[in-house]
């Protein structure tokens, strides 16, 4: 057994759990929407065509927020299609994913169902083929309260009360010349601010988050962010960050330290936003909104889109089946997040449903949990109060990819009115039981409540509609506290979640 070390203390603080980090994403994409979060043919299909048990799930989840309607998506998405009798509505061409569109579900079934997930809506516009005109449109339709136009619209559409949707994402990967209507930073940053300083005419306290990176591997990573923030900084809140480079391709050692990446690119985004804000001379921040991050094997056959005439509704794209490894990956993603909970103010899992997704569905038919479901889940639910900086002491192993990493990845959080501790920590080693102590004694008088491990001897476990139950997370009797010291042994390969309290 190799061992690691933490010390705890109230007195290290990296600032709050925010519940935004817990947000996740439901684009048109695939069957994400129809057949995913909707489809009146499941039989647990309610009165507007959601799926119950999807809605459940997502609550299980523990799901804070929900960007929606793209990512690519939104890029050629013209709003007013989805809106009155759906019988009416026309059906189009999605060029981001060769596919069709109904338009069956648009923005008043999109916040029909956010109401019954509970769920929090991030709207985004489309600064791709479209402009600051039709972002002021929907804008209006969603929160202007009637006597207008497009206020008066929504609620002949049966929404009398206006939305009042907060967060609004300025287009999406504008950087990328996959994206319709790609920009250069500069053509991007001029257009992000006048769209963003004319919504502020109409809602001032609206979250605006502008476009950053598509990914840190992008040529223009780091120019673009000073660029469009040069242009957005006194218009904007938040920048965002997306980031999929995470899959196993035939080296796990690299792989299991994705979340090595994703602090490097927090760093950087930080360090352009704080750039300006010294050239500016401003006194605001801007923060990250981590809008699209997950485990994505992007060179699998489920992630090409189809071609030539053939532009199916709802097609089975980007369906990946995570494993064991996978959840580990993605829990460890979580707790980078949760580390940088001072800069990272909101952050989404993408996709909710099907694509990329936590929970699966069948056409008609059964839903299920994937392993990646479980560490997300916890990390939800049990992270309160405030972030702890952690004081690790790890061995290390060579990866290709980062060069040497802790075997030890770990965050913890505290909450001050429970009393209650909680330490999320994953053990990279492919091979050895991690011996984990952690050093209580600025927490005097804790024990440990609860303790679960996800992990199995064989990785690739991967759970499908058959079995989604028998590789979950289960109870690590190892841990235990004794003389102010948690100790538990933590598998290889494994997600571990340590409930302390008194
Ligand atoms: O989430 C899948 C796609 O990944 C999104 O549409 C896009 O924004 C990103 O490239």
């Amino acid at each position: 057994m190799i061992h690691a070390s933490l010390t705890l203390d109230p007195a290290f603080r990296v600032g709050p759990v925010r519940r935004r980090t817990f947000g996740s994403f439901v684009e048109h994409l695939g069957r994400c929407v129809y057949t995913g979060i909707h489809d009146p043919s499941a039989s647990t299909a309610d009165e507007d065509g959601f799926r119950t048990d999807v809605i459940e799930l997502t609550r299980e989840l523990g799901v804070s927020t929900v960007r929606y309607p793209g990512g690519n998506f939104v890029s050629g998405y013209r709003w007013e299609d989805g809106i009155g009798p759906v019988a009416d509505r026309p059906r189009r061409l999605d060029l981001a994913w060769h596919s069709t569109d109904p338009n069956t579900v648009g923005v008043d079934e999109f916040m029909r169902w956010s109401a019954k997930a509970g769920v929090e809506p991030m709207m985004a516009v489309n600064l791709g083929t479209r402009g600051i005109q039709e972002a002021l449109d929907l804008l209006e339709y969603c929160n202007v309260p009637g006597g207008t136009h497009w206020s008066d619209r929504r609620r002949a559409n049966g929404a009398q009360d206006p939305y009042r949707i907060s967060m609004w994402c300025l287009g999406n990967e504008m950087d990328g010349p996959w994206q319709i209507g790609a920009r250069t930073a500069d053509e991007y940053g001029r257009l992000a601010a006048r769209t963003a300083s004319a919504m502020r005419m109409i809602d001032p306290d609206l979250e605006l988050v502008a476009c950053g990176s598509s990914s840190s591997a992008m040529p223009t990573f780091g120019a673009w962010e000073r660029t469009v923030l040069d242009h957005t900084y006194d218009q904007v809140d938040l920048i965002s960050a997306h980031a999929y480079y995470y899959e196993d391709e035939g080296d796990l050692t690299s792989f299991l330290a994705s979340a090595v990446d994703m602090d490097h690119f927090i760093g950087s985004v930080v360090a352009a936003a704080d750039q300006v804000r010294a050239a500016h001379k401003s006194a605001k921040r801007i923060n990250i909104s981590f809008d699209e991050w997950n485990v994505w094997y992007q060179r699998r056959a489920e992630s090409k889109p189809p071609s030539g005439d053939d532009w199916p509704v709802a097609p089975v794209l980007l369906e990946d089946h995570y494993n064991v490894a996978d959840a580990v990956v993605v829990g460890n993603l979580l707790i980078s997040l949760l580390r940088h909970t001072d800069r990272v103010h909101a952050a989404s899992l993408a996709q909710l449903v099907n694509v990329i997704a936590p929970i699966m569905t069948e056409p008609g038919g059964r839903s299920w949990r994937q392993t990646t479901f479980h560490p997300f889940a916890q990390a939800s639910q049990l992270a309160k109060g405030e972030v702890l900086r952690v004081e690790a002491s790890s061995p290390t192993y060579e990866t290709e990819r980062f060069g040497a990493v802790p075997v030890l990845d770990a965050v913890a959080t505290h909450d001050e009115e429970t009393g209650e501790v909680v330490v999320f920590a994953v053990n990279r080693s492919l091979d050895e039981e991690l011996g984990l102590s952690v050093d209580l004694r600025g927490f005097p008088g804790l024990r440990v409540l609860a303790a679960t491990s996800l992990s199995n001897p064989d990785h690739t476990w991967t759970a499908t509609a058959d079995d989604d139950a028998s590789v979950a997370p289960v109870a690590n009797a190892s841990a235990a506290v004794a003389d102010g010291t948690l100790t538990a042994a933590l598998p290889p390969v494994s997600w571990n979640v340590v409930r302390l309290g008194r």
